[in-house]
């Protein structure tokens, strides 16, 4: 078949599934992917033939799609801060919201020089990893509760060539577990899951249906189970003026910062999205 008739049957196969903008955005991605054609060069090859194995993985990704599963899934990598990285179902699909939160990081310990780093609830080691890659003078550790996700995430970290020490740990079991003060941290890093049973309404179809659901989502009634958990790890494994930061829930800023303040932490910092939502928050450990 040659490339133009190949997007005319793309575009029929998923109409009604999705915005026509959608498909459309959807056939350059792979064209890009499978074909290492831009939108340029598909215009410049639309009399290319396209068989084999590479029809055989636009007809598997018409398949995919029309089952709602997330075109990062189906190309099994994405990009984050810059960087591309491995994605499968076993890990969460990085988010821009998460993109901002690394910057943030990033832009207050760029000017400090040896520093150590724990990520908690790595997935696919994104915010390890990217740290990794900017801060050189960073020694990152990330932990998971899930041995798929860790097994991504150091796939990751050799993919994009930096050092990042992973460990198989359940962060709701480890309150004592890096006691050593010589071993404390810098600072603490994590997003952990935190979307309420109840808000499962607001989410898309695709996200539920596709994501892992231990990435997710907590009870309604212990909302804030991992930051109470993570906050406490803090208290004894931080450095003073170390910083926490961490991804909220947009609906419990106001209760992050109780927790915060209750274990005395300081320079308490609640900081918008890009879609104005609360979904940051940095704190700082006492002198
Ligand atoms: C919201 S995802 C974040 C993934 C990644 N850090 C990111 O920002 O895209 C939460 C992660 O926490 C992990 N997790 C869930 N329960 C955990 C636990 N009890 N101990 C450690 N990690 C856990 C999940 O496996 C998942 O990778």
């Amino acid at each position: 078949m040659i490339l133009k008739t190949l997007r005319t049957y793309f575009n029929s196969e998923l109409l009604g599934y999705y915005p026509d903008t959608e498909i459309s955005s959807f056939f350059h991605i792979l064209s890009e992917h499978i074909l290492k054609l831009n939108q340029i060069n598909i215009a410049l090859n639309l009399y290319q033939v396209v068989s084999g194995k590479k029809y055989d993985k636009f007809q598997t990704a018409i398949d995919r799609l029309k089952v709602y599963q997330p075109i990062q899934y189906i190309l099994g990598q994405t990009e984050f801060y810059g960087l591309k990285f491995k994605v499968n179902d076993s890990v969460l699909i990085p988010r821009p919201e998460t993109e901002e939160l690394v910057d943030w990081i990033i832009k207050a310990s760029i000017s400090k020089d040896k520093i150590r780093i724990l990520d908690i609830g790595t997935g696919s080691g994104c915010i390890a990893i990217s740290l990794a890659k900017h801060l050189p003078n960073a020694k990152v550790l990330a932990l998971d509760i899930s041995s798929k996700a860790l097994k991504v995430a150091q796939e990751n970290a050799k993919q994009n060539d930096v050092d990042v020490e992973f460990m198989h740990k359940n962060i709701l079991s480890i309150p004592n577990y890096f006691l050593d003060s010589q071993d404390r941290f810098d600072i603490i890093v994590s997003n952990p899951p935190y979307v309420r049973q109840s808000e499962k309404t607001e989410m898309k179809p695709n996200v539920l249906e596709n994501e892992p659901h231990i990435a997710l989502f907590v009870d309604d009634d212990d909302a804030l189970q991992f930051y109470k958990a993570i906050v406490q790890l803090s208290v004894n494994n931080l450095n003073k003026n170390g910083m926490l930061f961490f991804e909220i829930n947009e609906y419990l800023g106001n209760e992050m910062i109780k927790l915060l303040q209750k274990f005395e932490f300081e320079n308490i910092d609640l900081k918008q999205d890009l879609f104005g939502k609360d979904r940051m928050i940095k704190a700082t450990k006492k002198a």
